[in-house]
């Protein structure tokens, strides 16, 4: 089965940069959000940042423009039958995940391919709220997702090899490099990298040492281009908390969240978007600390 086009669900952080990384690489997307203004927005965000690979010289006019023509909109699903596969990118929780794709079971043909972004939740549990779990599949791209090169393709326990391969190929063709991972919450990159996000977060809690020198450790000592709190902020520190929960679940305490993680979203920081995380932020820049976290009392752990 070619796939053409694609039906992505969700049109948050992820969602609209996988639509735009779509179009970009020749296919017709159709962006599905409840929400009439997230899909305004997604319109306005993909429009900008191709405009900036215009001016940069990445791109030319005539493909922002014929890339732009490829992209439509729906806020209802039915258009989702025109599509050779849907990706899902709605936010992470299982029985929301599973509505949505047990809606979709009612509107495509037998033969789409229904893949998941989810950072954490088994594909088997997905493919089991549908009538062809062999059809579902984990794609997990990185955010920012137009940059990020890297799309871990998640097997359940009852997907059909015939569909890893047409999902190789539209990995491939999107330009991103794919790895394989087995249906285990974290799969292979998240497995590895939260303990590591979470105990900076545990430094700063217990005053170990401080968020910039948290940062600074792990980037002029172990040469990583992002300091871990950095990268916890970007990655939203509500979404790092729902993962390390889930793997704490399942594997036990050391995947425990930390108790300053667990403050911070309780108060509203969630990193980048909400303008304040470790760091503050003013039009997606980095200002500085954040001073709640510079006063002691307010510290807690662990
Ligand atoms: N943020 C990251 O860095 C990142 C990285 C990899 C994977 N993920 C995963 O990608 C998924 C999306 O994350 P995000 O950061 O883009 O979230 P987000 O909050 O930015 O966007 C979610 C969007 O889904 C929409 N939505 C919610 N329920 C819906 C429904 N039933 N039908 C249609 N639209 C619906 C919301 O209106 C919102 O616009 C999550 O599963 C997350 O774990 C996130």
């Amino acid at each position: 089965m070619a796939i053409q086009k694609i039906f992505v669900v969700g049109a948050g952080l992820m969602g609209s940069g996988i639509a735009q990384t779509a179009i970009t690489n020749g296919y017709d997307v159709i962006l599905n959000d409840q929400r009439q203004e997230a899909l305004d927005r997604a319109k306005v965000g993909i429009q900008r940042a191709l405009n900036r690979d215009v001016e940069k010289g990445r791109m030319t006019q005539e493909a922002c423009e014929e890339a732009m023509s490829r992209l439509s909109f729906d806020t209802t699903m039915e258009s989702a039958r025109e599509a050779q596969l849907v990706i899902e990118a709605i936010y992470e929780n299982l029985e929301a995940k599973q509505a949505v794709f047990s809606a979709l079971e009612e509107i495509c043909p037998p033969e789409t391919i229904f893949a998941s972004n989810t950072s954490s939740i088994s594909l088997t549990a997905l493919g089991a709220a549908t009538k062809r779990p062999s059809r579902v599949v984990g794609m997990h791209f990185f955010s920012p997702v137009p940059k990020m090169r890297l799309c871990e393709v998640i097997f359940g326990l009852l997907t059909d090899q015939a569909v890893l391969d047409e999902i190789k190929e539209v990995g491939e063709r999107l330009g991103k490099t794919l790895i394989l991972s087995d249906d285990k919450p974290g799969f292979i990159v998240n497995r590895a990298l939260l303990p590591m996000l979470n105990e900076a977060c545990v430094i700063v809690g217990s005053f170990i040492g401080t968020v910039e020198d948290v940062d600074n450790g792990m980037k002029l000592g172990c040469n990583h281009p992002m300091g871990p709190l950095e990268l916890a902020d970007m990655v939203g520190l509500d979404i790092l908390l729902n993962v390390m929960m889930v793997m704490d679940k399942e594997y036990g305490a050391k995947y425990h969240p930390s108790m300053l993680l667990r403050k911070m979203v309780t108060a509203g920081f969630l990193g980048r978007k909400s303008g304040a995380g470790f760091y503050l932020y003013e039009d997606g820049k980095k200002m500085g600390v954040n001073p709640a976290l510079t006063r002691e009392h307010h510290l807690c752990e662990e």
